[in-house]
């Protein structure tokens, strides 16, 4: 069947990701029509209202409402944030049983409607749940992604921007690898106007940006309870890059086939996206120490399935 076209997106979990979520998109006029559902109808409709107050401010007057996951039936894209989010002193990882049992039954109620779209994942373990999603629906693979890497390679760009006073939208970098704390950044391909970055750090230094993206989570969970803002946005990228049918390469959640030398695994890559979704998986040109790296993370993640799908 064909891919369900238009750009009507259902928001599945109104929390603070997912609300968001919605903020950017409403925000951005990235699409003519969302839904949001959520088991606490009466949060889900305070934002479809407070949301549908700012509208006339907004770059579209987009249809906002609260649903139920009939909408999926004509849906372009599903992005689900619901789930329990980890709380201070916990790793995304510690989440996974919890949000399994969950996803089978949100999959489930989306594809019962016939749903033919394109599903973005947020809730962590994303990769670990992008997986799950992709073997409860039965989608193609590459109908399904994750936010993956992509507020990580956000975070390392920020924190590169700061380094070499430039704006992070100039420097070209990404992590890769699980979005959780085995991942690592790809030196070896992150540039500045062409000029290899790996070659002005030193290794302490390089390795001091790397603790300091894989924790920023952590310290902002600390602080505030939890990360939204950045990973909504990034989510709004995604859902941007899909409906706009942009062909631009982001650092998203895929199913790898091969192509970095592991199969039957979604984890952070750069990929081509566009309105099929996931158009390609990049083969990355690693040097020996990113390999490594991306083997272990891989393996941790291959584990945690291992362990769920034994
Ligand atoms: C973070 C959450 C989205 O990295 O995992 O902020």
């Amino acid at each position: 069947m064909n891919l369900t076209q238009g750009n009507k997106i259902v928001l599945i979990g109104a929390g603070a990701v997912g609300s968001s979520y919605a903020y950017a998109v409403v925000n951005q006029g990235i699409s003519d029509e969302l839904v949001i559902v959520d088991a606490n109808e009466k949060k889900a409709t305070g934002d479809v209202l407070d949301l549908q107050d700012g509208i006339v401010y907004a770059p579209s007057s987009m249809k906002i409402r609260f649903g139920d996951f009939d909408e999926c039936a004509e849906a372009a894209i599903v992005v689900i944030c619901a789930g329990v989010a980890q709380k201070s002193g916990e790793t995304r990882i510690d989440l996974v049983h919890r949000n399994i049992a969950v996803f089978e039954e949100i999959v489930s109620k989306i594809m019962d409607t016939g749903f033919n779209g394109i599903i973005i994942v947020a809730t962590n373990p994303v990769d670990i749940l992008a997986y799950a999603t992709w073997k409860f629906s039965k989608l193609p693979k590459e109908r399904i992604l994750s936010s993956g890497t992509i507020l990580d390679s956000a975070r390392l760009r920020n924190i590169l921007g700061r380094e070499f006073q430039t704006a992070p939208t100039s420097i070209h970098a990404y992590i890769i690898g699980e979005h959780g704390d085995t991942q690592l950044p790809y030196w070896s391909a992150a540039t500045l106007y062409g000029q290899k970055i790996a070659l002005k750090l030193s290794d302490e230094r390089k390795k001091a940006i790397g603790i300091e993206v894989r924790d920023a989570a952590y310290k902002i969970i600390d602080s505030k309870g939890a990360t939204f803002y950045g990973i909504a946005m990034g989510l709004a990228r995604i859902t941007k890059a899909i409906l706009r049918n942009e062909q631009v390469v982001l650092p998203v959640g895929a199913l790898q086939s091969g192509e970095n030398g592991h199969e039957d695994v979604f984890t952070g890559v750069p990929c081509l996206i566009n309105r099929q979704g996931v158009e390609k998986v990049f083969t990355l040109d690693l040097d020996a120490d990113e390999r490594e790296k991306f083997d272990a993370s891989v393996k941790a993640l291959k584990d945690i399935q291992a362990s769920i799908w034994s």
